[in-house]
């Protein structure tokens, strides 16, 4: 069995899975104290992962009907992520490992994304190409296997879910934003506002700054009132210049590997009408169950699996890391 610790942001996260990928808990503890500040609090979510961790870790154990004896690997988070909300994680795995004896493996957070799709009993199987898009990051990989992937594209400044939430912000609706500007672009028209799709970035990459700056200035100069008044419809054209950016990116992603095969994750794939577009595609589609698509503490003990477990040293002197990636 493995357990999988996951803070990187303001899930306090941790869960159990056995060596065929079966999940056998994924405790997820959200920390709706954010909502009231419309964004995530980078230090109230590190001092909440202080006090809920240790519990979250025993519901998982919990649940999973295992001890600490049972455990083969203790997998954790190490970034991208806020870094003294992952430096939680990190601490809590380490003293957990060198307590217990039980090897340390160290995990890319944007690799659990897509080791999400390996989940038994029906894990989507290598090569295929993946797009995660969440609040805090957006790109496009292309999986060879379970070990790795290459990047094909990434966001250049926004993430798509950061796209939904400031656009949700800016009419009025609250945080998180996604769902609730899905749920008030129903009955708009999507063609009602002409929102630019990023189309001067080439090749795979995703911007989503134009677009907010548009909707900033479209809502401006129609006035509150007015603004108020055509909601859905700016909700609507919006949500559609979002999704159709993902969604070219995602055509030509499939068109330059010549792959057939799509796995999607990430909060923002929960997007109704994203998935309908998706579906389109004539690609074979694979959507990890919901709670696997958000942050969550399973798909790290996932991509544990797949990866060589510290040796002690290395394992104490592991570090959190904010931005970028590790060497593959
Ligand atoms: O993966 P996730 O739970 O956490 C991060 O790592 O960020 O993703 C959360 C993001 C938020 O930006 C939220 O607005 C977005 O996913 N989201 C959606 C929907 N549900 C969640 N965006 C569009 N449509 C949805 N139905
Ligand atoms: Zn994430």
């Amino acid at each position: 069995m493995i357990l999988g610790i996951e803070t990187s942001c303001d899930d306090t996260c941790a869960a159990v899975v056995d060596g065929g990928g079966a999940i056998l808990s994924n405790v997820v503890g959200s920390q709706g104290i954010h909502d009231r500040y419309g964004g995530v609090v980078p230090e109230v979510a590190a001092r909440h992962h202080l006090e809920h961790l240790n519990a979250a870790i025993d519901d998982a154990l919990h649940r999973a009907a295992a001890g600490l004896g049972h455990l083969e690997r203790i997998a954790v988070t190490q970034g991208p992520g806020l870094v003294g909300a992952l430096l939680v994680g990190v601490a809590a795995a380490k003293a957990l490992s060198a307590a217990t004896g039980v090897p340390l493996v160290a995990v890319d957070h944007l690799e659990a994304h897509v080791a999400a799709n390996f989940a038994a009993p029906a894990p989507f199987e290598p090569p295929f190409v993946c797009l995660v898009a969440s609040g805090g990051h957006t790109f496009l990989a292309r999986v060879e296997d379970r070990t790795g992937f290459a990047v094909l594209g990434a966001t250049l400044d926004d993430a798509a879910g950061e796209a939904f939430d400031k656009g949700a912000r800016m009419l009025g609706l609250p945080f998180p934003g996604g769902p609730h500007l899905q749920r008030a672009a129903e009955g708009g028209d999507p063609a009602a506002f002409a929102f630019p799709r990023a189309a001067g970035v080439p090749g795979l990459d995703f911007s989503f700054a134009g677009l907010k700056t548009a909707l900033l200035y479209t809502v401006r100069d129609l006035g509150e009132a007015e603004a108020a008044r055509r909601r859905a419809d700016l909700a609507a054209s919006y949500q559609e210049a979002i999704v159709d950016a993902l969604v070219r990116r995602v055509e030509r992603a499939l068109e330059a590997t010549g792959s057939g095969r799509l796995a999607i994750g990430g909060g923002v794939a929960a997007n109704g009408p994203l998935r309908e577009r998706i579906a389109g595609l004539g690609a074979v589609v694979h959507v990890p169950e919901p709670a696997l698509c958000t942050d969550n503490a399973a798909m790290v003990a996932l991509a544990a699996r797949d990866r060589d477990p510290l040796d002690r040293a290395a394992a104490l002197a592991l570090d959190a890391y904010a931005t970028g990636e590790r060497d593959r």
